[in-house]
């Protein structure tokens, strides 16, 4: 089950996501090993079907990493609304997309109590976030409200199965260095999955499509796959500073030796997708 850690705002704000490092050295492994050279983002953007001047509005956007993927290919038109509950995703997200304020506004505020009228938005995208909300029905009724009649939710998340093959690194290491592990870097038991996101969705939305998106990681190098356990929100992340420099070498060396019995690749297989629910 994930650690308490994972659906509490105030560690989520302050600790976890109080910047982007945490999550940039996760979408560094994605970016960096990832079997489909297609690309995640390049992928949403393909699922997504608005009308003209679209009003978006992206709450836990982190820091924009989507949109600047996706800018080339983005329509001038559209006016977006990008939210996250930690002040330094979002000053992150607007340093990131500084060169095109003109099409993107910035706030900070919580999913569960949106500041924004009802009826006001085309689309509203939650991407791999709605599982941190501790009350998730409030947020998707708020999500619900602020949409127009006829919007759309796109809602990103994880299979309980995703990356399974770094949740058993993770415990191996953890066993190896004696450290007590609360289950921070599992997908197992999501508040919000691939396989509960409809039951979630349904008392909002009458129309709910699932569509997942085909990959797998082959992990080469060991800085990056320790770099990725570091930036979790397990037990082995959160060590004091007096236990962690020494945590950190012996991971490193753990890493190297894991990969190297894996005749040089660490095969990590993904389950993530998207909802489109209307
Ligand atoms: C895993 S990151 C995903 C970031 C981005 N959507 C992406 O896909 O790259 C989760 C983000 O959700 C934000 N978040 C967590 N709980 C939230 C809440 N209750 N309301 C708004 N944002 C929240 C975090 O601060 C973090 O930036």
């Amino acid at each position: 089950m994930p650690s308490g850690k994972f659906t509490d705002p105030e560690y989520l704000r302050t600790r976890q996501y109080a910047d982007d490092r945490n999550l940039q050295a996760r979408i560094a492994l994605h970016r960096r090993f990832s079997t489909n050279a297609y690309g995640w983002f390049q992928w949403y953007l393909d699922q997504v079907s608005l009308p003209p001047a679209a009003r978006i509005l992206e709450v836990g956007c982190g820091p924009a990493a989507l949109w600047q993927d996706v800018l080339p290919r983005l329509p001038g038109d559209w006016r977006i609304t990008l939210s996250d509950l930690s002040l330094g995703m979002v000053r992150a997200a607007r340093g990131n997309l500084s060169a095109h304020s003109s099409q993107f506004i910035f706030t900070v505020n919580n999913a569960q109590t949106l500041p924004f009228p009802g009826g006001h938005f085309d689309a509203v995208f939650a991407n791999h976030m709605l599982y941190h909300v501790p009350d998730l029905a409030a947020a998707l009724r708020e999500i619900r409200r602020v949409l127009k009649a006829g919007g759309t939710l796109y809602a990103a998340t994880n299979g309980e199965r995703h990356m399974e093959a770094i949740n058993i690194f993770g415990r191996a290491f953890a066993e190896a260095v004696g450290v007590r592990l609360d289950d921070g870097f599992s997908n197992r038991n999501l508040r919000f999955s691939l396989e509960n996101g409809a039951k979630h969705l349904r008392p909002y939305f009458t129309h709910i499509e699932r569509r997942d998106y085909p990959d797998a990681l082959e992990v080469t190098e060991a800085e990056p796959l320790a770099a990725y356990l570091l930036s979790t929100t397990s037990a082995v992340a959160r060590l004091d500073s007096r236990r962690r420099p020494r945590v950190e070498a012996a991971l490193l060396a753990f890493a190297r030796e894991y990969i190297a019995a894996r005749g040089g690749s660490l095969h990590v297989a993904k389950s993530t997708g998207l909802f489109i629910a209307r």
